[in-house]
């Protein structure tokens, strides 16, 4: 069976970790394929509230087998924590439930220093990055001086080549950002005792091992995390992260080819939110942004920071179903719109008197233009314990049939709360 891809269609936390869950319990494997400890889940269940950064949303179902392939960076500290974490929780009882690849790159405390020193560096133009290290630890696979998990079972290996990479990276560190430096020694002791945690749940082909699974007609969900428009070569370069987050990327993530993706269901909010720096065309920088972000709870899982929030920008989704090859849509956080006399949708930008339809993909151009905005009724009533689509308030309805006509990919599921059970489901996910 081919596998299902799920994306952030905007600027992260659309709420794909909450859809994976829900998907999660119909599949047999969730994979993680790009990004790294960036990225933060908050899965509430029961009203217990999990937030993941590494560890793939399907761990919540002790049947689903999860996975965390060769493109994510793996902060080996922060995911021996998340592993505690999450079996105080209660899950991960049986260690063969979670899978890392050999093949995936080590996230070292040296990159969290280097993304500090650089954003300090850089000042008024620094991207705000979630400071998790990120695009240093992919500049070094990139530019193949970067240690691999297989290196932490090699004792030699490891010592060899965290030094001969500390060795680069002090210099860099003191040299050009006058800041302290990583003992290479004390980093070899720590990560040896890293090693012995993360033993059980080593994987030397994860490619296979998820090949296997689609083979044998399982479900495979692979989980995307940030959203399209942070993807490193097709976002608002350079205010984006360092991994490509489009859907192509769960294949070359994983080491699958394109033939083995069915669906691409990108998952967007009814309004926008972007964290950091960086063009965002529809932003509230006032009282109803500030309104959406406070019911929202729109402050990064993360790190903490409030995100700037504003209304839908279709504009950006139509480009974001482009280069991802969205094949169906899940609209989150409906709920949080209530409460508006209007409610706004851009639908066109305007760039000096010329009505723009597609997104202009220079980072310039796009902090140039002006949304159009049309205005809907909005709606007063709570609808964040309803349970079927027809219980919507019309205004609610006509805000969803808007977007139909807007954009050429069918809204499949509707969600007006966090909890799994705030789920409308206009069509069974896994039907055909
Ligand atoms: P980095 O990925 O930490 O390097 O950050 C680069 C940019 O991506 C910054 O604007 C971050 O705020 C943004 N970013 C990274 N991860 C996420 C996420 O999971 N949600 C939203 N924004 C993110």
């Amino acid at each position: 069976m081919p596998g299902f891809v799920v994306v952030g269609a905007q600027w992260g936390d659309e709420g794909k970790g909450k859809l994976v869950d829900v998907f999660a319990e119909k599949s047999d494997l969730v994979v993680r394929y790009q990004g790294g400890a960036n990225a933060g889940h908050t899965l509430v269940v029961n009203g217990k509230k999990t937030v993941l950064h590494l560890i793939p949303s399907g761990i919540l179902h002790p049947k689903t087998q999860c996975v965390i392939a060769p493109g994510v960076v793996v902060d080996v500290f922060g995911l021996v924590n998340e592993i505690k974490m999450v079996k105080a929780n209660g899950y991960l009882r049986d260690p063969s439930q979670l899978k890392v690849s050999d093949n995936a790159t080590l996230l070292l405390p040296y990159h969290k220093l280097l993304d500090a020193a650089r954003e300090k560096d850089l000042a008024e133009g620094k991207i705000g990055t979630t400071g998790k290290g990120i695009g240093p630890a992919y500049e070094d696979r990139a530019s193949r001086r970067a240690l691999l998990m297989a290196d932490l079972f090699e004792p030699e290996t490891l010592k060899a080549k965290l030094e001969f990479a500390i060795g680069e990276k002090n210099h860099l560190l003191k040299n050009m950002y006058q800041t302290e430096g990583t003992d290479p020694v004390a980093l070899t002791q720590e990560l040896l005792e890293i090693a012995r945690e993360l033993a059980p749940y080593r994987c030397d082909d994860t490619s296979l091992f998820v090949d296997k699974y689609l083979k044998e007609n399982g479900r495979v969900i692979f989980e995307g995390a940030q959203g399209a428009m942070l993807d490193n070569f097709h976002g608002s370069y350079p205010f984006v992260t360092s991994s490509s987050t489009v859907a192509g990327s769960a294949c070359t993530g994983t080491g699958l080819g394109p033939s083995r993706i069915k669906t691409v269901t990108g998952v967007f909010k009814a309004y926008t939110t972007r964290v950091g720096t960086g063009p965002f065309p529809t932003e509230l920088d006032n009282e109803i942004g500030a309104k959406i972000r406070a019911e929202g709870h729109e402050f990064g899982a993360t790190t903490g920071r409030p995100r700037r929030c504003g209304w839908l920008d279709l504009v950006a989704l139509r480009y974001a179903i482009r280069i991802n090859g969205m094949t169906n849509l899940a609209l989150m956080k409906l709920d949080i719109l209530s409460g508006h006399d209007h409610v706004g949708i851009c639908n066109a930008y305007n760039l000096n008197g010329q009505t723009l339809t597609e997104l202009p993909p220079s980072t310039q151009t796009l902090s140039r233009v002006e949304p159009v905005i049309e205005w809907l009724p909005g709606w007063k009533e709570d609808i964040s314990q309803i349970t079927e689509m027809t219980q919507l308030p019309p205004a609610a309805k006509a805000y969803i049939e808007y977007l139909k006509t807007h954009i050429d990919v069918p809204i499949e599921i509707v969600s007006v709360g966090p909890g799994r059970e705030q789920t409308l489901w206009i069509r069974p996910f896994f039907e055909g």
